[in-house]
């Protein structure tokens, strides 16, 4: 993987202890119906969705369980008994409409070098335009292989060895890989919870911005993995702090185009000239349209000496040529995706707050922290594990629900997991049956302990 991620699983971007080669899925706990959280009292109650999760009108099929095992998938490639749910893809098939696109370009069975074309300028400057107010000029935008080989550029390229590039944990944990592979001293502005949700703490974020080390700032907007959209204040004095300091912010977008519905985001470069003029901004449609593994994004540097500077640098770390679906893809989800869009965000909402429910209901102890952007759920299990990676790893082991221990996000994640609700209603129903049934063994672990 470029810019060479951390040495755990081998270049991956998480933890992957075992492997398997199994097909098809293991079905522990499916179909489950214990105490408490009453699944079918789900069915037609929330919103006028399903449990089947297809609302009346609906054009697109989520509730369709995909297989992904045997497909090289890093999510699914783990022991058939388990069920994956901790890396950002979701178990979707992407649009239709992007589906169609590929296979013409397949068709056309020559797969030589491939040019970025007109369409992918136009296609970056419509879907933000029109979704997100924002104006951006062809000029600004350059191709990329994927936000974490840009990030990791950027940082090769606009600060030097030794330098500090701050971030806001608990934050993407390839973040840390991304400064530290390249020789630069992680410093970390945690965020602040007050037991409920998340902040900035602006006087600890201005002191770290100070210190003259300090280059660059890895912002995430909207941020995972608390699932926070930042609102057009906070990324003012974000940018006011950053321009005072001489500290060049990276915006992260790329989970902009999954916010709730009724929901949008602020793109930074948007707040102010002051951001504008000092930002570097990551686009990509990967996480929204599931196109993650086709390598393809775009980075917006509004201010010509910066986007110079960093156009050399992915340009010389070879990263700034598409593959021969890469340019095909991003147009296709910009200009065809949309109707599909606007149904996976009600989908994932309606995930969302079926894991809310559940949790309140059958595993009251376990709070979920209030999200409006990203498929990713943050759970506070503080009040059953001190230490969260213990609590994961059990309950992979008791059940196979494979979820993400939150201190990969930073230290402060210790007593958190994080869960990935992108799947199928079915599928969710049946890591959320896992989950109960190993927390209670967890509690009863805990029980015995104590007496
Ligand atoms: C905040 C953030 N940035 C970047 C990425 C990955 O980007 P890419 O696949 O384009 O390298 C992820 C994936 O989860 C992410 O959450």
């Amino acid at each position: 993987m470029p810019g060479g991620k951390l040495a755990k699983g081998a270049g991956s971007r998480g933890k992957v202890s075992q492997r398997s080669r199994n097909s098809g899925f293991g079905d522990f706990g499916a179909g489950k119906r214990e105490g408490g959280f009453a699944w079918s009292e789900w069915q037609g109650n929330q919103s006028g969705m399903a449990m089947s999760g297809r609302k009346m009108g609906m054009r697109y099929d989520f509730d369709k369980m995909t297989d992904r095992r045997g497909t090289g998938s890093l999510k699914w490639d783990v022991p058939e008994r388990e069920l994956p749910m901790w890396v950002a893809d979701m178990d979707f098939e992407t649009a239709p409409e992007i589906i169609e696109t590929l296979h013409g370009r397949v068709g056309h069975g020559v797969f030589g070098y491939s040019v970025v074309g007109e369409d992918w300028y136009r296609a970056y400057q419509g879907w933000w335009s029109r979704r997100h107010h924002l104006e951006i000029e062809a000029e600004w935008l350059v191709f990329c292989t994927g936000v974490v080989p840009a990030i990791s550029s950027a940082v090769r390229k606009l600060t030097t060895v030794g330098e500090n590039v701050l971030v806001q944990t608990p934050v993407y944990n390839i973040f840390f890989n991304s400064i530290r592979n390249n020789g630069r001293n992680i410093l970390e502005s945690p965020l602040v919870y007050d037991g409920r949700e998340y902040a900035i703490d602006f006087d600890d974020l201005e002191e770290k911005l100070a210190n003259p080390q300090t280059t660059l700032m890895l912002l995430c907007n909207p941020h995972n993995p608390v699932g926070k959209i930042w609102g057009r204040e906070t990324l003012a004095c974000i940018g006011e702090l950053c321009a005072k300091h001489h500290v060049l912010v990276l915006s992260d977008e790329i989970h902009c185009d999954l916010t709730d519905p009724g929901y949008g985001y602020v793109p930074f470069a948007s707040v102010s000239e002051l951001c504008r003029e000092n930002s570097v901004t990551c686009l990509a449609p990967t996480k929204a349209f599931n196109l993650a593994g086709l390598q393809t994004a775009a980075v917006m540097v509004p201010n010509p000496v910066i986007r110079h500077k960093l156009e050399r640098g992915l340009n010389t770390d070879e990263v700034a040529e598409p593959n021969a679906f890469a340019v095909g893809a991003a147009v296709a989800a910009f200009e065809k995706g949309e109707p599909w869009l606007e149904e996976l965000r009600e989908y994932l909402a309606e995930n969302k707050r079926c894991v809310r429910g559940f949790l309140e209901q059958r595993l009251p102890r376990i709070k979920v922290v209030p999200s409006r952007a990203t498929y990713l759920l943050w759970l506070d299990c503080s009040a059953i594990a001190e230490d969260a990676a213990e609590l994961a790893g059990f309950i992979r082991k008791d059940s196979g629900l494979y979820l993400t221990e939150g201190a990969e996000y930073g230290a402060c994640g210790k007593q958190f997991i994080r869960l990935n609700a992108a799947c199928p209603r079915e599928r969710l129903k049946d890591g959320l049956e896992r989950l109960a049934k190993s927390v209670s063994a967890w509690e009863a672990l805990e029980k015995r302990d104590f007496m």
